[in-house]
């Protein structure tokens, strides 16, 4: 067998646990580092995982020569300090969507893949999602006929959370857009392309922070209706339609274990269990473009996770959401 691969974790928040819990399930991945601001945070963290080297700094880890690859699972806007750091010192990087703030944060990181020559990619786990790939595989193929409608949406209710909250700070790139509107930018953006035109409105939350946004995507013979919003709870089902079926993909769309394929007015609902909780599938790409010395995923390249963000650019631009430490 090849050698494990040898991860460091830094940030270690809540998804950083659900992704080192998924890690253990990956028969050549290894845990052997994680860092936090909190020395004790990391200790505990690194307790719960098997014991690799508890950091209390992510430059500590950086330096770690055992480290090949880090898991940047920050908050979205040190999401491009962060990964430049560990290229910098020639680790991989997987990094938590979204990739960064912007465009200009997101050209910076892959330049720093590209001038470090190390493997980089947005941890954007949907698109490795077995269901996702399925579906993408059936709408290539023209099993729905010529795709004409797509309708997604991510929401939580979070007004009642602290307004000093990841979620609804603007001074953390707080908001609905970025943290959960790329899923449903993500599913038009995968299976549509980049959109010719953009309409969207957004509502805020007092202290500024964007609580909900329904973005209209006008493609040559589609459209797509998407939303992102704290203000309320829906089905999370995300619905494609062609000229001769549906998908309906079911809840949590993002994450989700199956779908139904509606041909001639007959339905059939396909499983594709995930692995774990599903970060697993992601972590089977990295390791594999590893091995094979790449510095992006075919499948989720750079020029994937420029393209995602710069829709959420556009879409900002359209609805008014900015953030204090960009001007
Ligand atoms: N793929 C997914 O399904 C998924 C799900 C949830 C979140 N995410 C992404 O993962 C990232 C982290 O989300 P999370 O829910 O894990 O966040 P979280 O639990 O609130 O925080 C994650 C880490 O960020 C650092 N942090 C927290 N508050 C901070 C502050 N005020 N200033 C500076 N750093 C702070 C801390 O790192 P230290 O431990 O070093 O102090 C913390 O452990 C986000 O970018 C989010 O979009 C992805």
């Amino acid at each position: 067998m090849d050698r494990k691969i040898k991860w460091g974790i830094v940030g270690l928040g809540k998804i950083a646990k659900l992704f080192a819990e998924d890690l253990r399930l990956v028969h050549d991945a290894e845990l052997v580092a994680v860092a936090s601001t909190n020395r004790e945070r990391a200790k505990s963290f690194a307790r719960e995982f098997g014991n690799p080297q508890a950091y209390g700094s992510y430059q500590e880890l950086f330096n770690d020569a055992n480290v090949d690859v880090v898991y940047v699972a920050t908050l979205h806007h040190t999401h491009c300090q962060f990964s430049i750091a560990a290229m910098n010192h020639k680790k991989h990087v997987l990094c938590e969507k979204p990739i960064a703030i912007n465009t200009t944060e997101a050209r910076q990181m892959v330049d720093a893949s590209q001038r470090n020559k190390v493997f980089f990619m947005e941890a954007f786990w949907s698109r490795f999602n077995p269901s996702i790939m399925k579906i993408k595989e059936l709408v290539s193929e023209g099993i729905i006929g010529k795709l004409r409608y797509i309708n997604a949406e991510f929401t939580f209710y979070k007004l009642d959370d602290d307004p000093q909250s990841r979620l609804l700070n603007l001074d953390l790139a707080g908001g609905s857009l970025l943290d959960m509107g790329v899923y449903p930018v993500f599913l038009s953006y995968f299976l549509l392309g980049k959109p010719r035109e953009i309409l969207a409105r957004s509502q805020f939350h007092g202290n500024g922070a964007e609580i909900q946004t329904s973005m209209l995507f006008q493609y040559e013979n589609a459209q797509s209706v998407l939303y992102s919003g704290f203000a309320n709870n829906t089905d999370m089902k995300a619905k494609i339609c062609g000229e001769k079926g549906e998908i309906y993909i079911a809840p949590i769309w993002h994450e989700t274990q199956g779908f139904k394929l509606v041909t001639k007015g007959t339905g059939q609902f396909h499983e594709f269990p995930t692995k774990g909780k599903g970060f697993t599938h992601e972590v089977a790409e990295v390791h594999e473009c590893i091995r094979n010395k790449k510095l992006e995923s075919a499948k989720w390249s750079h020029q994937n996770s420029l393209g995602l963000i710069g829709i959420v650019d556009r879409i900002r631009l359209n609805s008014g959401i900015t953030f204090p430490f960009e001007v």
